[in-house]
């Protein structure tokens, strides 16, 4: 069976693309390197030790799309393409409504001219909005607090209305929690542009000494240390997900939300305090302000992806934290320790 990888360079795709090379499967990548670098593709070959074809092309490119789909065999899509920072989006909504929806219309309608209907789409644990009727079930009403948020949101709207228009698709709805960690090989992790926005990149930039110290958003929560509470699965548990869910996608016709999450919650401060555990670093910290938009507690009831897609998280925080520290100090730039990161383009028009 061939799969399309959209964004595929990037964090998740990358270690996506490893599991589903492991498992048989043959692949076709597409990215257009916005938030990622060529580095990542050559190491997803390096990793798996298989070759397939990358085609570096924005997905709102329709006539590049219709070559990809010529050119290859394609069955199934795993859609991960699109920009994903949430104060990015609220800066510039309408790139953020351009790239991801537009993006994937445009996906969709080349799929639908080559009569492919089975799809893999990343969602995301944000489109439960600001609730905190924890843990999550996927029939949780829907909202959302940003345009990043909105996104999301929407394409699974659109998703739901293009099942119901052809019942043929069959469209696997994957909300993330928050994926962490690196492929245990170190050749693969996180690599964000910038000062990292997320907790995890965060306190490894600490470590390695990139950054003075942690700045924790609050301590006032309404949770047992007063700090924010997250769901963190590790990225290769996520990846494996994707290769349940395109299980379940070509053998049915139906279109379902799945929380991909470890159902486990934990703090900031029990973050930083297993981060230092493994790696015997002191993450020096102050506490600041809440950051406008979090909540208190995000976790998930995962049971429904447990039982319908055969799917369950493995691997532990300890692991997780390992994992992403064996990644960032083995590359303390990132893919840019011996590759063309410098040279890379934004294309976001
Ligand atoms: P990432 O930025 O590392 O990967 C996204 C990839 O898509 C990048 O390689 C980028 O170059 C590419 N891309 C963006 N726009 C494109 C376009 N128009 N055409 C072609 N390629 C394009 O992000 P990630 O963390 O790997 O996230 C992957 C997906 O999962 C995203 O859709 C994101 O919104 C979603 N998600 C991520 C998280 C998270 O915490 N990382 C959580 C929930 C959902
Ligand atoms: C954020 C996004 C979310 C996205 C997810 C994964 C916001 C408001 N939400 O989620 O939409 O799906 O990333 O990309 O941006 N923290 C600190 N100091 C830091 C960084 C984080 O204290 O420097 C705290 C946060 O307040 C939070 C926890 O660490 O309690 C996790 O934060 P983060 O990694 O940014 O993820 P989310 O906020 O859950």
């Amino acid at each position: 069976m061939s799969i399309l990888v959209t964004g595929g360079a990037g964090y998740i795709g990358s270690h996506t693309c490893v599991e589903l090379l492991r498992n048989g499967l043959e692949l076709v990548i597409v990215d257009n390197l916005s938030n990622s670098s060529l580095e990542s593709i050559n190491r997803v070959r390096k990793v798996t030790g298989k070759g397939f074809p990358f085609y570096e092309i924005d997905i709102r490119d329709k006539d590049g799309l219709k070559s990809v789909f010529s050119e290859n065999k394609i069955d199934a899509v795993v859609h991960l393409a699109g920009f994903k920072s949430v104060g990015e989006s609220v800066q510039i909504p309408l790139h953020y409504y351009h790239n991801n929806i537009s993006g994937t219309l445009t996906l969709c309608d080349v799929m639908k001219t080559f009569g492919v209907k089975k799809l893999v789409f990343s969602s995301s644990a944000t489109v439960y909005g600001n609730t905190e009727s924890v843990p999550l079930v996927e029939d949780t009403p829907l909202g959302a607090t940003n345009p990043y948020g909105r996104t999301k949101w929407m394409l699974e709207e659109i998703f739901r209305d293009l099942f119901i228009s052809d019942n043929e698709w069959s469209i696997a709805l994957l909300r993330y929690f928050n994926p962490i960690g690196a492929h245990e090989s170190s050749l693969i992790g996180e690599d964000p542009n910038g000062t990292p926005n997320n907790l995890t990149p965060y306190i490894t930039q600490v470590a390695i000494g990139k950054l003075n110290k942690l700045r924790i958003f609050g301590n006032d929560y309404e949770t047992p240390d007063g700090t924010g509470i997250r769901d963190y699965i590790h990225v290769v548990d996520l990846a494996q997900g994707h290769l349940k869910a395109l299980s379940k996608v070509v053998s049915t016709t139906g279109i379902e939300a799945y929380n991909l999450g470890t159902g486990k919650g934990y703090s900031v401060l029990e973050v930083v305090s297993a981060f230092e555990k493994v790696s015997g670093k002191t993450i020096p910290y102050e506490i600041v302000e809440r950051r406008a938009g979090d909540i208190a507690k995000c976790y998930s009831d995962p049971s429904k992806a447990n039982h319908e897609l055969k799917w369950r998280a493995e691997k532990g925080l300890r692991e997780m934290l390992e994992d992403a520290w064996r990644w960032q100090e083995n590359n303390p730039n990132g893919y840019a320790t011996v590759n063309n990161k410098p040279l890379q383009i934004f294309t976001r028009s």
